[in-house]
């Protein structure tokens, strides 16, 4: 993947989240029918260690399930009806797995896999990170695929795996210990920053601009701060309303 192929990469939010329920194959379907450059998708695993796509650590509030995701095995998870809790007419839609997403997407469009905090142990072995990177080389995506997490362990083991994938680095200074986006890019030697939008202040957005780090912000539905942003010199934003940004982007650079 090629962060600087670019001007703005427009990033479907766990799909065109806004408009289907997210994470799920149906929401993916849709950014890429509106023609996004990347897909964002949140990773938990299942009981029996099978990578999901899912951002709750908890089923209740979208699914018709109860409890922890990864008190459940994948063929109990499938069984669960993922969108109703966004409209009724989405009552078969299912938790899709990682691996259906991925073939899914593959040659078709780039992939913000974020691997969720809850899925990281302290066991390496076997551990989440391997499981994705494994289904990486296997599905041979390598180029098309950006890892992210809050918890930098993941980045650590990314980086020891040796693996040519890139990576982001989730930001949010309550979890960075207070240190500058700018310090923790050197410390990892990670490839882009994935900023909250409520953290994007001026003195952050010169520094990462004139060290060349490229960000990507979220999470923006909002056009006139999808401008600003843009603005600022980002190199891309996540969004729930992937055709609200495309239609920006499209205004600005004919503009310009
Ligand atoms: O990866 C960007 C964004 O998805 C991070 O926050 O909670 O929406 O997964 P969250
Ligand atoms: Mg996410």
């Amino acid at each position: 993947m090629n962060l600087s192929q670019k001007k703005l990469f427009v990033i479907a939010h766990r799909g065109a989240s806004a408009y289907f329920p997210e994470n799920t194959m149906s929401a993916f379907k849709a950014a890429v029918d509106m023609k996004v450059d990347m897909i964002e998708l949140d990773v938990l695993l299942s009981k029996d260690n099978i990578p999901v796509v899912f951002h709750d650590e908890k089923l209740d509030y979208k699914t018709n399930g109860s409890g922890l995701v990864l008190d459940y095995t994948i063929s109990e998870l499938k069984k669960l009806d993922a969108g109703s809790w966004f409209h009724p007419k989405f009552k078969n839609e299912r938790i899709a797995t990682l691996r259906e997403i991925l073939e899914y997407s593959k040659a078709k469009i780039l992939v913000n896999i974020e691997i969720k905090p809850e899925a990281v142990t302290d066991n390496e072995e076997s551990g989440v990170v391997e499981l994705v990177l494994n289904l990486v080389n296997e599905l041979e995506m390598e180029d098309q695929v950006l890892i992210s997490s809050f918890d930098y362990r993941v980045l650590e083991r990314v980086k020891k795996s040796r693996h040519p994938v890139k990576m982001a680095m989730l930001y949010e200074q309550k979890q960075s210990n207070g240190r500058a986006p700018v310090k923790l890019a050197k410390d990892y030697n990670i490839d882009a920053f994935n900023l909250n939008k409520k953290e994007l202040t001026e003195n952050w957005v010169k520094q990462l601009n004139d060290r060349k780090i490229p960000f990507l912000v979220y999470t923006v539905n909002d056009k006139k701060l999808m401008e600003s942003i843009i603005e600022s010199g980002a190199k891309g934003i996540f969004t729930d309303k992937p055709d609200v940004l495309i239609g920006v982007v499209e205004e600005l650079f004919k503009k310009n």
